[in-house]
């Protein structure tokens, strides 16, 4: 039986917009995942049956410039960090922990990347759903340790419910991804019969508060407004709608804002379970 296509949002090549240099120095702007999340990580890696090969060994699918692995790497004995955008993964090196010796950094795609495995834990931060799901669920099921798991992680910084609202129209006016459409990557996912959840937790909310310049470059990291994609006359008209927009809340007390910051909040989501399927 043939597999349902993926949601065209999701292609590869949008995902391949990961390499414009200026989104990998937009991307330190993103909120840090909450503590807990990062803990959650930790007690998965060690919850595999039996040692790995190679202890706690840890394998991180579209790394980025590793906001999970820089945090995990001190907790874990090895951390295998796997993007194909070469921006991101020098951006990832140079940042606190991105010299760590748990890690070991490889740019290439997640679909013919060498692995070394058994892993006590793969983990996917925002990430996944970029990907060739026929390709890598199976790879990752095949990678991982008996009892390990796939964890799925997704932040959310788009709280108050009135800035999301307020957001949204100006997010469909200008995203430079016009195919998109909103869907639950672990709803297709189990769907597509290619993965099994074992557990979910919530995390935070920790405390978030960026300033405008860096508000607008956090979003600029986003795939969606990507400025090498959006082109400069959409970036000059998208910054000043957002910047209308936080102000114009801030004067109604639904956003809060001190000494020039807003005072804004990140949670984060870990989805973990079974990948499934079989290679073609
Ligand atoms: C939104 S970023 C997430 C980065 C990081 N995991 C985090 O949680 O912040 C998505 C990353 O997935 C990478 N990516 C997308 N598709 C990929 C693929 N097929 N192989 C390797 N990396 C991929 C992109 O280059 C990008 O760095």
């Amino acid at each position: 039986m043939t597999m349902a296509p993926k949601p065209k949002h999701w292609d590869g090549n949008y995902g391949a917009w990961f390499k414009d240099a200026q989104v990998a120095a937009a991307y330190p702007h993103r909120p840090p995942y909450p503590a807990a999340a990062i803990h959650v990580l930790a007690q998965l890696a060690g919850a595999a049956d039996g040692p790995s090969r190679d202890g706690r060994a840890v394998l991180d699918i579209g790394c980025g410039t590793g906001d999970v692995a820089r945090r995990l790497a001190p907790l874990v004995n090895r951390i295998d960090a796997v993007d194909f955008s070469g921006a991101m993964i020098a951006q990832g090196q140079r940042l606190p922990g991105g010299a760590h010796p748990a890690i070991h950094w490889t740019e290439s795609a997640v679909e013919t990347a060498p692995l070394s495995p058994p892993y006590a834990l793969v983990t996917a931060g925002e990430s996944l759903h970029w990907m060739r799901w026929d390709v890598v669920l199976p790879r990752l099921r095949a990678a991982l340790a008996p009892g390990g798991s796939l964890a799925v992680l997704n932040r959310d910084w788009d709280q108050p419910p009135a800035l999301r609202d307020r957001l949204r129209p100006i997010f469909a006016q200008f995203s430079a991804n016009k195919d998109y459409r909103p869907r639950n990557l672990l709803a297709e996912l189990a769907q597509r019969g290619l993965f099994r959840e074992r557990g979910r937790r919530r995390c935070g909310p920790e405390p978030w508060h960026p300033t405008l310049e860096e508000y607008l470059l956090c979003r600029h990291s986003q795939n969606a407004f990507a400025r090498e994609q959006m082109g400069p006359a959409d970036v000059a008209a998208f910054d000043a709608a957002i910047a209308a927009a936080l102000g114009e809340l801030c004067r109604q007390g639904a956003v809060r804002e001190a000494g020039g910051r807003y005072l804004l909040q990140v949670e984060a989501t870990v989805v973990w379970g079974e990948p499934m399927g079989d290679p073609d």
